[in-house]
């Protein structure tokens, strides 16, 4: 278990760099399965659950090397498609393997993923689509084992608008001979980025950026060279922190896209945030009003960073509402953040009420899960006094040299 110290009452000033997205890398790694050669990823963040799912890649055969954000993986070299190791349980990404060692072996084997303890995170959509596809699907508590019945071209309907189920069907149909139409799909951006990526390496994709996808699968796929788009979450979540602390700076590269409703909440709510370029400019906001937000799959309120916006209304003058319709239990945190100062009501595991504006002040508290421990970081940064966060190893599993990015606005962090 590691723990960060950090003293806080420091408004953040600076220009800072956003890593490569970790929602897209952990679905790239996968993807060289599928390759009839190594591959070059780069702008790959180095972050834990990018190393855990190296790990497994190694364990059953890939080759990797992975140096200043350039990943070179040839996973021609795996030879088994049976995961054994209890690595996949560290990480929800693993189930993207199943797609991809499908497509190459005619079975898979692999452990239930684990990941963020933010609510059930159930795998029935991706299990009921492997069905759809005409594979067999054995369970029991701890392992899934699919094999493929019958070769042919299938219609598959979604059960949920699932990221990584659309990414795990995807991989797999774009390596396999037939046509497959896909409906209720997944859009966020690192969705469409993979779909564009399939297509450079020889899937025929139609319909990238809609619910429906066409996909005309090839068994020889072959890519040299991809980059990792710049992570949205991450942006969004420097912005939040520059607000939050009552600081002013930029932070480059941004993307819009599945950001769009992100900035009209900072938008009506008075946040002083302008784009210019590729670059967010935030200037001091010192009169917040409240807002709503109501957290669901693009191109609704991100999930992930509904824990963050917290701290925003935490400093906004009046009651906002925060509405998690994705997981149970992605409202714990504000129980951390109650015990600093914020005037929080969970109303129900879905909803809470935040009363702002609340001072927060400093003392011990736990991260739960990624980006409620960076919520707890940024929170921290604004109290008043010396806190320790635990479990804060929590927050490397997606942020790249989180601790170095936040000194260089000028906050007093130290890892102990
Ligand atoms: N769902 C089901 N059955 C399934 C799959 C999903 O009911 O078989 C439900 C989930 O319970 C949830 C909703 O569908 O209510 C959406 O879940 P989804 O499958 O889209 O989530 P995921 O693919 O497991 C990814 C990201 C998450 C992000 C969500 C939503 C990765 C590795 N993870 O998870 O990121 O919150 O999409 O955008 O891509 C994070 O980065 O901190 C993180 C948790």
């Amino acid at each position: 278990m590691a723990r960060m110290l950090i003293e806080g009452k420091t408004p953040l000033r600076g220009k800072i760099k956003v890593s490569g997205a970790k929602n897209e890398a952990l679905k790239l790694i996968p993807f060289s399965i599928i390759l009839d050669s190594p591959v070059k990823i780069s702008n790959v963040p180095r972050i834990t659950d990018v190393q855990t799912e190296l790990k497994i890649l190694e364990s059953i055969g890939a080759k990797y090397k992975f140096e200043d954000g350039v990943l070179r993986i040839d996973s021609t070299s795996i030879k088994t498609a049976e995961i054994k190791t209890k690595l996949a349980k560290k990480l929800r990404a693993s189930i993207v393997l199943a797609g991809p060692l499908l497509a190459r072996f005619g079975k898979v084997f692999c452990p239930y993923p684990g990941g963020c303890l933010i609510g059930a995170r159930p795998l029935d959509t991706h299990v009921d689509a492997f069905k759809q596809l005409g594979a067999m699907v054995r369970e029991n508590k701890d392992h899934l084992f699919i094999s493929l019945a019958k070769p042919g071209s299938f219609k598959v309907v979604l059960k949920e608008r699932s990221v990584s189920a659309t990414e795990n069907i995807a991989l797999y149909c774009a390596a396999t001979e037939g046509v497959f139409e896909i409906s209720n799909c997944a859009e966020e951006p690192e969705i469409v980025e993979l779909m564009k990526v399939l297509k450079r390496a020889g899937a025929k994709i139609e319909g990238i950026g809609t619910p429906n996808l066409k996909i005309t699968g090839n068994k020889l796929l072959h890519l040299d060279e991809v980059s990792v788009m710049s992570d949205r979450i991450e942006a969004a979540t420097f912005i939040i922190a520059l607000i939050a602390t009552g600081g002013e700076g930029s932070v480059s590269p941004v993307r819009r896209d599945g950001l769009e409703l992100f900035f009209k909440t900072l938008e009506d709510c008075g946040a002083n945030v302008t784009i210019e370029g590729n670059s967010a400019i935030v200037k001091a906001s010192p009169d917040l009003k409240p807002f709503k937000i109501k957290t669901g799959p693009q191109p609704e309120f991100p999930t992930d960073l509904q824990s963050p916006m917290s701290l925003v209304a935490g400093c906004a003058n009046g009651v906002s509402t925060i509405n998690e319709t994705m997981f149970e239990n992605r409202l714990m945190y504000l129980d951390e953040l109650k015990k600093m100062g914020l005037k929080a009501e969970i109303i129900s595991s879905h909803e809470a009420k935040i009363q702002g504006p609340s001072s927060f002040k400093a003392t011990e508290i736990r991260s739960l899960d990624l980006r409620s421990g960076i919520t707890m970081l940024i929170a921290a940064i604004m109290a008043d006094g010396k806190t320790i966060i635990e479990n804060s190893e929590l927050i490397d599993r997606g942020y790249e040299r989180v601790d170095e990015k936040f000194r260089h606005l000028g906050a007093k962090i130290k890892r102990l």
